[in-house]
């Protein structure tokens, strides 16, 4: 997890640029004992998540001024970050809203009431900047980024929703949407403004000399290396800006964010799967356990096998490591994480042996089944309750199963009234992709529902046709408007490992702790044997554990934390 350790020096680097360079510098570019220097495309793709002036706020006061006069005012949406005990000082207060500020990462490790976070915030529903229209805050949970480049078996999706199948798609359109204050009809100006910042930035500012300096031009055309080791920029992912359209230094940007979020998953050297460092993965290695598929094998068949092997093992090796250094708990695998993993594992017709004492049933948790390990995400769709439970939390018991949902031809009838904000339909208040609201039960968040069909989105149709086909076991010709009543409530599976650097938990961050995302499956499970939630995924009824393996599960959750590197 490279990017954690660049972003480690670059906070050092916020005050004071050139000691980060001499931390750089004193690590030296490969060998040695440090940490390799950071790949040029990294450090650069760093530099753009964090930079501020790519937002609306920076734009609108910068208008006839140098790009390096003083911000006039930063954007009041960064000046706190929320947390579960309040808000607190943020790290960006003074200047204008970056992927980095709600994508945080060291920043506030070391801060009473804030900690290190796995590339996400700590909030339900990130504060956005202010427009006037309506969104204060994002549709759902700011997912962390750690794991999003880990290859999956299926094709990749991105988003909770599936509306993005490339990172570097997901980056142009953020860079220049509504999460960075740009409303969907300022496409054009948001494109020529990020373009002009590029253009004309001269690398003298603090962010600039925390991710090895240089103008952006002179770096992006390769004239100009970077610090400390003056590495260029891989041709690949160069451009001349000058001569370039304002489209293709946005193209130019979001390649560059979206290798760095790759490389966040990778190896150091930006190559391979990075090291998994968590208790479990000690505990596998300690006792001879099968670490990941073997070639062809698919991650649940793994799943199975890793199963029997962790049953077969005669008398398991524990381990006790101590305090994490990021993390409040012990970095431990002891007999209630095995239980956890046990129950985790298990499935209808495999249980897990029954606890001693009265009243202790199997334990099956089926979570493998959507979360098969090493990555603990399949990548797909899937609807486990959680829109039904975020929606009646705040609309009462049954509220959700009687909300009425329109087909598809009634959704193409009126886009305006039922699908997201977009360039085509800007106004759109975006009823079924939005946290529920006290007062107006017509809001909800129905996930892949909002994408599946929709001609708005025309770039992941293909994939997640096949994606929901084959997951309903259907012919990939069956058409759209069979399919969209199928999917509602349908989120894509979130990876599991890191989690306590990620909360509050689910799209809608509804469960604050683990114990209570655990309540939630068993709450579902329940519920869904007698039809009482809708639409959800046929896993779902078969989980079935009692409070004892509550206990362990979310034990075995947390040893799937980790320190950064
Ligand atoms: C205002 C807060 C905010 C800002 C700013 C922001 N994001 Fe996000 N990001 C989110 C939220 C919320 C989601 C979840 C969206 C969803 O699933 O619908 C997300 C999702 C993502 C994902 C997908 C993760 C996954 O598992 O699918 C990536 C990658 C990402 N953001 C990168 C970026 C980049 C790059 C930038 C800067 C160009 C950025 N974000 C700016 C809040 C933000
Ligand atoms: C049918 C597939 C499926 C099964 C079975 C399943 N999950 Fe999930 N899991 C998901 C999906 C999909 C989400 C995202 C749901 C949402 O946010 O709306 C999720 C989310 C989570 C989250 C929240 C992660 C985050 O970053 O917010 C946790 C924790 C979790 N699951 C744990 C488990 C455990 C423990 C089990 C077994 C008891 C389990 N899951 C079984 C599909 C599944």
């Amino acid at each position: 997890m490279r990017g954690a350790r660049a972003s480690r020096t670059t906070t050092v680097a916020t005050g004071v640029g050139a000691l980060t360079l001499a931390l750089l510098g004193a690590c030296g570019s490969g060998g040695g004992a440090g940490e390799p220097v950071p790949p040029a495309a990294t450090r650069l793709g760093e530099r753009l998540f964090r930079e501020t002036r790519f937002a609306q706020h920076f734009a609108a006061r910068v208008a006839g001024r140098a790009l390096s006069d003083p911000l006039p005012g930063g954007d009041p949406v960064v000046d706190v970050v929320e947390t579960p005990s309040g808000p607190i000082a943020g790290p960006y207060a003074g200047l204008s809203i970056s992927c980095a500020a709600c994508h945080l990462s060291d920043e506030l490790e070391d801060v009473a009431g804030g900690g290190v976070r796995a590339y996400c915030d700590f909030a339900t529903h990130s504060p956005l900047p202010d427009r006037g229209d309506g969104h204060a805050t994002t549709a759902r949970n700011a997912p962390a980024l750690t794991d999003v480049g880990l290859p999956r078996e299926g094709a990749l999706f991105f988003h909770y929703d599936g509306e993005f199948e490339t990172l570097e798609g997901l980056s142009s359109a953020t860079l220049t949407g509504r999460s960075l204050g740009w409303l969907p009809t300022e496409g054009a100006d948001a494109l020529a403004h990020v373009a002009r910042v590029v253009r004309e930035d001269d690398g003298s500012d603090a962010n600039a000399a925390g991710h090895g300096g240089g103008a952006y031009a002179s770096v992006l055309s390769g004239a100009t290396g970077l610090g400390p080791d003056g590495a260029l920029l891989p041709e690949d992912l160069r451009l001349d800006v000058g001569s370039a359209s304002d489209a293709d230094v946005v193209a130019a940007v979001a390649r560059l964010l979206a290798r760095y979020v790759a490389d966040l998953s990778r190896g150091p050297d930006g190559a391979g799967v990075r090291e998994f460092r968590s208790p479990y993965d000690r505990f596998l290695r300690l006792n001879g356990l099968p670490e990941r598929p073997d070639p062809g094998e698919s991650d649940l068949a793994y799943a199975r096998r890793l199963r029997a092997a962790v049953r077969a093992l005669a008398s398991p090796v524990f381990l006790d490591y101590g305090p994490y250094r990021t993390h409040a708990h012990p970095f431990r695998f002891d007999r209630v994480e095995l239980r956890g993993l046990l129950v985790f594992l298990a499935e209808p017709g495999a249980p897990a042996p029954p606890l001693p004492g009265p009243g202790a049933g199997a334990g099956i948790g089926s979570c493998a089944l959507c979360h098969a390990p090493p990555t603990f995400s399949d990548g797909r769709f899937h609807n486990i309750g959680a829109t039904q439970s975020e929606y009646d939390a705040v609309h009462g018991l049954g509220a959700f199963l009687a909300l009425p949902v329109p087909g598809l031809a009634a959704r193409d009838a009126d886009p305006d009234a039922y699908l997201p904000p977009s360039p085509a339909h800007p106004s759109a208040p975006g009823t079924f992709r939005s946290a529920p609201r006290a007062g107006d039960a017509s809001f909800a968040d129905l996930g892949l529902w909002n994408v599946l069909g929709n001609p708005d989105v025309p770039g992941p149709q293909t994939a997640l046709r096949a994606s929901v086909t084959e997951r309903l076991g259907l012919l990939p010709s069956t058409p759209d408007d069979a399919l969209l009543p199928r999917v509602i409530g349908w989120m894509r599976t979130p990876t599991l490992r890191d989690l306590s650097h990620s909360g509050p938990y689910f799209h809608g961050g509804h469960a604050p702790t683990l114990e209570e995302a655990v309540q939630n499956y068993r709450g579902a499970a329940l519920s869904s044997r007698f039809g009482l939630v809708r639409n959800v995924a046929p896993e779902v009824p078969g989980i079935d554990f009692e409070v004892e393996d509550l206990l362990s599960l979310a034990a075995f959750l947390r040893a799937l934390d980790e320190d950064p590197p």
